[in-house]
């Protein structure tokens, strides 16, 4: 007897395991980066941001900031053998390329020595430069240059709201 409840009781305990996951699956997602939808269901991908914007170099927001890429980086190889961003930052070809040079903290490796070459630390330029494009941003942003905080601390500082 003892058998047949515990039987019926794993039974039960399954049933209800696959009814739940089955809810689960059906579960609306939530409204994130992908809008709406179950789960499970496959959606189209959401149509890629288009060219990216070539303003002229942009103000840096805070001092150490990486600047970003004011032009198009479309099928600009960087790999082992090739760096196409080299082409034109590097030291020897900067000038001609009429392209801002590489500063000196890309010589430089990690304890600081300034090496003759680019920094294999620096190699993969998008690592840290990325060009912009128009696309709406997809989470809310509350960034805030330096400027904007510094003078937010000023106010506050003088007795102003925050
Ligand atoms: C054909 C030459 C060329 C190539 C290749 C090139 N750039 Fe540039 N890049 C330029 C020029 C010219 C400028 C300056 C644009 C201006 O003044 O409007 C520039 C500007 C920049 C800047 C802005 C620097 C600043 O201080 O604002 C960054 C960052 C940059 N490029 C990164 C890259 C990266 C990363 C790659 C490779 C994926 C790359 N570039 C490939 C020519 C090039
Ligand atoms: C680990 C992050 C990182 C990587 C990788 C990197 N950079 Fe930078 N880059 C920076 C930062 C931070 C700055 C601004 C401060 C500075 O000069 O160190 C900068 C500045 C620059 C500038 C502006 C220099 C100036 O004097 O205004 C150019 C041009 C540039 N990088 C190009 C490149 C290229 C080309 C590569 C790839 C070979 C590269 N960077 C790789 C972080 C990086």
């Amino acid at each position: 007897m003892k058998r047949l409840t515990a039987l019926c009781l794993s039974a039960t305990l399954a049933w209800a395991g696959v009814t739940l996951a089955e809810e689960h699956y059906r579960a609306s997602a939530p409204d994130g980066l992908r809008q709406g939808g179950t789960v499970a269901e496959t959606q189209p991908a959401p149509p890629m941001a288009g060219q990216s914007r070539e303003s002229g170099r942009e103000v840096l927001n805070y001092p150490e900031q990486p600047p970003v890429v004011p032009h198009n980086i479309r099928d600009y190889q960087v790999d082992l053998r090739h760096n196409q961003c080299l082409t034109c930052h590097s030291r020897e070809n900067a000038v001609s390329a009429g392209a801002p040079m590489v500063s000196v903290t890309h010589f430089m490796d990690r304890h600081k020595q300034v090496l003759a070459a680019v920094s294999p630390d620096r190699y993969f330029c998008t690592q840290c430069h990325v060009p912009q494009t128009d696309a709406a941003p997809l989470v809310e942003n509350r960034f805030q240059t330096v400027d904007q905080v510094l003078g937010e601390m000023l106010r506050e500082s003088q007795g102003g709201e925050p």
